[in-house]
């Protein structure tokens, strides 16, 4: 079942019922100031930190399900009503929620009148836009008044949720005109405050909850609404919001625009105040004034739409499949933008106050993003470089409004590291610019202890290399990659987190197969980059140790038919045939067959097949087979899920093109295919009631064969499926891969495909590229015709910024 359907024109999932199986969001913003926006307009604002600025407030797992947003009531007589039906529930004559890129629009339609919001946050300002339209259908005039809504968050969003014996005495507004300022704790150590305001006269406000709502009322129920007036209360502790309230007179055909802004400002210290206890609000007016007509946010908007226009022109595969037309030109690459700024921070699943930026998450969401803004990666490369500790270890997660290391998680994670070689050299391939390398960045934010990010790239593969178990395999640490494979924690206390306890790394010998096939592929690209570089004796020096590695994998990884996971504390395999539960897991298949462990002994094939013999499943391929059906002290949270959730045999979603990528390397396009469609949003779009989650992105999760119900899908947005399915599909199987002397053409498709065509941006030039497929093959190069010419590369090479070449490849 379906809740509206895709506007591949306008780049927009139109959802027309409002009712769907889960609150189905977007993101407003994607440089400093963002919000969540539900399709009843639900969700929250903050400023770079969903922690630390949290500008409005929101019910995580609340009852009703998505309590708290920005909402308008519309009394029109008696009856109350709100364009996106909640908060009020009232039933609309019609519902229509068009989610786009990086804004929403909301049409809702009762008794004659149609009520439309846009959404946004223009680009370049700490703001979101709201505009709203309202137009008399009817034949009578009508007569309606207008609230609008929002509720303050005290800044930390974690000390919000707890601290309300101070809470409650701290909250503070100002009014002016028709803005409202919430001022909390603005005097002291702070130099912040929001706004709300509307570009027209008011009839009156509210800032007080418990007076526009009533104590015992819901969102549904403002008594200031119902009565039709507002009280003009001003907060004084308590919960501080901000209602403006507006009588609308509108003749039949007539429609009025209402622009209202939900700003946020930072004064110096010396500029703070207007005069005593008076806040500044030159800088709020400044933005109220770029806004203050529909005409002027409708440029806005235009603006952002160009601006997308132009994100999305980089990548551009025209396959007449829209199914997968959309997903590569659309909505991947928005879902990698989003986790690019998010990380794993702030979703409908991720409450915000959990986790900041994730050092091997960050590097990962890049591989997605830096065709876009190659700047913007940079960055962030150096930013998350500035966590690495001298040893190459880092913290595994840092806040972004800081940039400091995470302290209560910390480091210990033994993949982290490897991440960054891959991150940097994606950015380097992309943009040309080896300068990156050059960089002096801090070890643990202290500049005293910098080195290049060079050596930053050094520590990091030498931190595998330093840390061998007995086998010459790298010890795991806390974790690798699967944050839920604990093999040092042995945790008998519930009290204790998984992640962070670890009372047993003295001696282990608890080795990671995943992190040995990370190590060979980012190793080879290490070494390369390295002779890249001139420097042949590391390169040396380290290809010695992945040829070593590689050997170990061979003696001590290979269990007959595929790669085992992981040894134990105490050595024991775990992934293995020997094991009664979880015999075969997909990580460390996925990452040795990538890196072409054992090919020439058929070890990739092997162990492919029987990835898709015993993990794969109708929801894609889940994490490991048999599922944990009990707790094993010795592998920590894994054990913990029921069979089938996260990380105990779901399809977790992000490693699954992991595999995808893994069959091109052995030339299977079908299988690679196959694999791509069992997750791919918009392929199950029909399935929505199942899938419960957003037919437009991915999530990390789907339940997998084992569970209770297979196919349910949680944790939407957040994930790092986004980068790695749209690397997959764009470089693995599409097969257009940037490298360092210019764009590779290596597709892995299915057979019976014919063709098809790709607009690529790169370092400024345009190539247009026609991929033929007359003979059926799945992958293979024939001939390869570029500006007219033969070619005897699949390496198309960097050609003048501003020039547009065409390039025809024949497979066969
Ligand atoms: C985390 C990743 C981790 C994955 C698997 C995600 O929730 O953000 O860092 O690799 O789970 O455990």
């Amino acid at each position: 079942m379906k809740f509206g359907h895709f506007d591949d024109k306008n780049r927009e999932y139109v959802i027309t019922n409002p009712q769907t199986p889960w609150p189905w969001i977007n993101y407003l913003g994607n440089e400093d100031f963002f919000s969540l926006i539900s399709n009843t307009a639900g969700g929250y604002t903050f400023y770079k930190d969903a922690k630390f600025r949290r500008l409005t407030r929101y019910r995580y797992n609340n009852v009703p399900m998505d309590s708290g947003g920005r909402y308008f009531y519309i009394k029109d007589e008696d009856t109350i009503w709100s364009p996106g039906w909640k908060p009020c529930k009232t039933e609309l004559d019609s519902y229509e929620c068009r989610h786009g890129m990086n804004y929403t629009s909301i049409q809702g339609e009762k008794n004659g009148v149609t009520a439309k919001t846009l959404f946004f946050v223009p680009l370049q300002t700490w703001a979101e836009v709201q505009k709203l339209t309202l137009t008399n259908n009817s034949k009578e005039k009508k007569k309606l008044t207008l609230f609008s809504f929002t509720e303050w968050c005290l800044w930390n969003a974690a000390s919000d949720m707890e601290n309300f014996q101070r809470n409650f005495s701290t909250g503070e507004v100002e009014i002016e005109g028709s803005v409202i300022y919430h001022k909390t704790e603005y005097k002291e150590r702070r130099n912040h405050y929001a706004f709300y305001s509307v570009n027209a006269p008011i009839k009156g406000f509210d800032t007080d909850r418990e007076t526009f709502f009533g104590l015992y009322n819901g969102f549904d129920e403002p008594q200031v609404v119902a009565r039709g007036n507002p009280a003009n209360s001003v907060a004084h502790g308590w919960s501080p919001i901000a209602s403006h309230c507006i009588g609308v007179e509108l003749l039949p055909g007539e429609s009025k625009d209402f622009v209202f802004i939900l700003g946020y400002v930072e004064n110096d210290q010396e500029e703070k105040w207007e005069s005593k206890n008076i806040i500044n609000k030159t800088k709020a007016k400044d933005t109220i004034s770029r806004f203050d007509t529909a005409a002027k946010v409708d440029a806005a908007f235009s603006e952002l739409r160009a601006y997308w226009d132009n994100l999305l022109s980089i990548y551009i595969v025209n396959s007449g499949n829209e199914k997968l037309d959309r997903m590569v030109n659309i909505w991947n690459q928005y879902q990698c933008m989003v986790t690019f700024c998010f990380s794993r921070s702030a979703s409908f699943f991720e409450s915000g106050i959990g986790r900041g930026m994730g050092f091997r998450d960050s590097n990962q969401d890049l591989i997605g993003f830096v065709h876009q803004i190659p700047e913007r990666a940079r960055e962030r490369i150096i930013d998350i470089a500035s966590t690495q500790f001298p040893d190459g270890g880092c913290y595994h997660q840092y806040q972004p409004l800081t940039k400091r290391g995470n302290n209560d998680v910390g480091g210990g994670f033994n993949d982290d590291p490897l991440w960054l070689i891959l991150g940097t050299i994606s950015y380097i391939k992309e943009s040309g610019d080896f300068t990156i390398l050059d960089e002096i960045v801090p070890f643990d934010n202290n500049m005293s202890i910098a080195k290049t990010l060079f050596d930053h790239l050094t520590v990091s593969f030498d931190h595998v290399v330093n840390n061998l178990g007995p086998h010459g395999l790298p010890l795991i640490g806390r974790a690798d990659w699967n944050d839920c494979l604990n093999l040092n924690c042995f945790s008998n206390d519930p009290n204790e987190s998984f992640q962070t306890t670890g009372n047993k790394t003295e001696g282990s010998k608890a080795e990671s197969l995943m992190i040995a096939g990370l190590f060979v592929i980012y190793g080879k690209d290490y070494v390369e980059l390295c002779k890249k570089l001139g420097k042949t004796g590391e390169a040396a020096r380290a290809q010695i140790e992945i040829d070593k590695m590689t050997d170990a994998v061979k003696q001590h990884g290979w269990d007959g038919r595929w790669f085992i996971r992981a040894y134990d504390y105490y050595g024991h395999k775990i992934g293995s045939n020997e094991n009664e539960e979880g015999k075969i897991f997909i990580e460390s298949n996925g990452w040795c067959t990538m890196a072409g462990i054992g090919q020439e002994e058929g070890m990739c094939r092997k162990a492919l097949d029987s990835v898709n013999e015993l993990l794969s499943c109708e929801h894609g391929i889940v994490l490991n087979n048999p599922a944990f059906t009990k707790y094993y002290i010795e592998y920590g949270e894994i054990s913990s899920y029921p069979p089938g959730y996260k990380e105990n045999a779901a399809v977790f979603c992000h490693n699954n093109p992991w595999i995808m990528i893994a069959e091109t390397v052995i030339g299977r396009g079908d299988q690679a295919w196959e694999y791509y469609k069992k997750i791919c949003p918009s392929y199950l779009e029909e399935a929505s009631d199942l899938h419960k989650t957003e037919p437009y992105v991915y999530t990390q999760m789907i339940a997998g064969k084992d569970a209770f119900k297979p196919g349910e899908a949680k944790n939407s947005w957040l994930t790092g499926t986004a980068s790695w399915n749209f690397y997959a599909i764009s470089q693995f199987i599409l097969g257009i891969r940037p490298d360092y002397d210019g764009i590779k053409v290596d597709p892995c498709i299915p057979s019976t495909w014919e063709g098809f065509e790709v607009i690529r941006k790169f370092r400024g030039a345009t190539y247009n590229i026609r991929v033929i497929n007359k003979n059926h093959v799945r992958k293979g190069v024939s001939r390869i015709i570029i500006d007219g010419r033969l070619s005897d590369s699949n390496l198309i090479p960097v050609f003048e910024a501003g020039t547009t070449h065409s390039v025809l490849l024949e497979m066969g």
